[in-house]
């Protein structure tokens, strides 16, 4: 692990959403775990004209509540020494001379900068290019970028191309919170420090790849935004690819950042275009309208507070991919993800191929269907499952399913750090492994595009679905075309 160092963390967009609800709430634990340095500042900059004393209170109103665990709980004194390494700086993110005082807040010391943006990515240009004019020293500092970067790889391109005229690609640190997880994490050492799963981990052995990510979440008042962006780009386009890359890369060379990226990469484009049939067989897009999530009635989408009423965005996205290389030609993997949905989970299932040839009666039958799975549950619980059949105890031979199961809050009672504060530790003390490469942002882009494209000019309509179902039944026919099932349809 990388030292703990000095640093001065520059907050743009202090008193967002996911400043209150991510950022802050993850670096007071990784203050409370001492993996900050104790000569480590957070400059906490927005326009809002906040007295340093009113920004600290609303912090503890705001931000507080979101830290994981029983906040009532948290010892007094180490909040307020948490408190006491954030400054408030009100500041127009627009006005260039405003900088100057960012830039003698950074003069002291020989910290490293580290710049998070979380703003709009119409401001990422502006807030560069003033960062450069200021002659803040930037040669050693980091950007950490939020995503949406872009609505397509036209605009991605343009917010890249601004960030790089002022920091090199190494400077840049694209987050995907998913890649933070610690079940991802989980998912690099079952395949590369085992040898067991190695040998299995191709098509001649894996029947097909299921990623799911289901929330039980609607837009969560985001209504406007999500109304312009939609399941592809919001979950699809970065977080279910990031985890088709973990799923599917070659075992690279070492855990170097670039080493692991080059792999992701080289998944990315393989990945096979939509062709005009695949893009009406292979893709299903749904929205929700009215139901019920966990017995409480819930409103359809286009009834939420700023999406439109006749809205024809995503919010529910299933694919059948296929990645055209040699370990995995011909293997399906299925992505699903979507909004109000039934539970709210995230999980890979590697099905394997069945056995040739059964001598044993098969639990209902089904002699060719597959009975081993490699389940890698990411939420709400972390856990890896083997599922195999058994022989059930008494007379006979009779075999049933058995999971052989790692659940990791009972193998390892230490506590797992949350996405974001890894994410932060890692920017803060210059671990790229877990931040996305431009050229893979880019090709995500360049595979998700034409279907984009295609759907905005399609004449039909997103597939409408139950809130609290599963999706649209089209969805489960898309399984069915290819010989698969969704788990909760077995
Ligand atoms: C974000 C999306 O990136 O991920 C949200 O913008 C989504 O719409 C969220 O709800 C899901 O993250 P998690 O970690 O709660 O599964």
């Amino acid at each position: 692990m990388q030292p703990n160092i000095p640093f001065t963390f520059t907050l743009f967009g202090a008193t967002g959403d996911l400043s209150m609800r991510k950022i802050l709430p993850a670096l007071f634990v990784a203050h409370r775990e001492w993996k900050l340095h104790q000569d480590g500042r957070i400059i906490c900059v927005a326009k809002q004209d906040f007295s340093q004393e009113d920004y600290l209170a609303w912090v503890s109103k705001s931000a507080a509540p979101y830290i994981k665990g029983d906040f009532a709980g948290v010892d007094d004194a180490l909040w307020q020494s948490f408190l006491a390494r954030l400054t408030y700086l009100p500041l127009d993110l627009l006005d260039s001379a405003g900088y100057q005082v960012l830039a003698k807040a950074l003069a002291a010391g020989k910290a490293v900068s580290v710049f998070y943006l979380a703003t709009s990515p119409a401001l990422f240009e502006p807030i560069c290019a003033n960062l450069a004019a200021s002659k803040i020293d930037l040669s050693q500092a980091r950007v950490v970028l939020e995503k949406p970067l872009g609505h397509d790889l036209l605009s991605s391109r343009a917010i890249n191309d601004a960030v790089a005229r002022v920091f090199a690609e190494e400077q840049i640190y694209r987050i995907d919170h998913y890649l933070g997880k610690e079940a991802v994490q989980n998912l690099l050492a079952l395949r590369f420090a085992n040898s067991l799963f190695e040998p299995l981990w191709r098509r001649e052995s894996v029947a097909h790849v299921q990623l799911t990510i289901a929330e039980q979440l609607g837009v969560e008042g985001r209504g406007d935004f999500y109304d312009s962006t939609g399941a592809m780009r919001d979950m699809v386009q970065n977080h279910l690819l990031q985890l088709l890359c973990m799923v599917a890369m070659e075992p690279p060379t070492s855990m170097d950042a670039d080493a692991v990226r080059d792999e992701k990469l080289r998944v990315l484009r393989a990945l096979k275009p939509f062709s005009a049939e695949d893009m009406e067989l292979k893709a299903v897009r749904g929205q929700y309208i009215s139901g019920a999530v966990e017995g409480q009635s819930v409103t359809g989408y286009r009834q939420e507070p700023g999406v439109a009423a006749q809205s024809q965005t995503e919010t529910f996205v299933a694919l059948h991919a296929e990645i055209n290389n040699w370990r995995w030609a011909g293997v399906p993997f299925f992505l699903r993800t979507g909004k109000r949905l039934a539970q709210r989970t995230a999980e890979i299932i590697i099905t394997f191929r069945p056995i040739p040839h059964a001598i044993l009666p098969m639990p209902g039958g089904q002699a060719g269907a597959s009975s081993n799975r490699l389940v890698i549950r990411l939420q709400p619980d972390e856990s890896i499952q083997l599922h195999c059949l058994a022989k059930q105890p008494g007379d006979g031979m009779t075999v049933q399913p058995v999971a052989l199961d790692l659940a990791f809050d009972q193998a390892f009672k230490q506590r797992r750090a949350e996405a974001y504060e890894r994410l932060l530790v890692d920017a803060i003390r210059g671990n790229l492994s877990l931040f996305v490469r431009r050229d893979e942002q880019e090709a995500a882009w360049r595979w998700v595009e034409p279907l984009l494209r295609h759907w905005q000019t399609s004449a039909s309509a997103p597939k409408p679905y139950m809130a609290g179902s599963w999706g649209p039944t089209a969805s489960f026919a898309m399984m069915e075309r290819a010989g698969a099932q969704w788990p909760e349809d077995r």
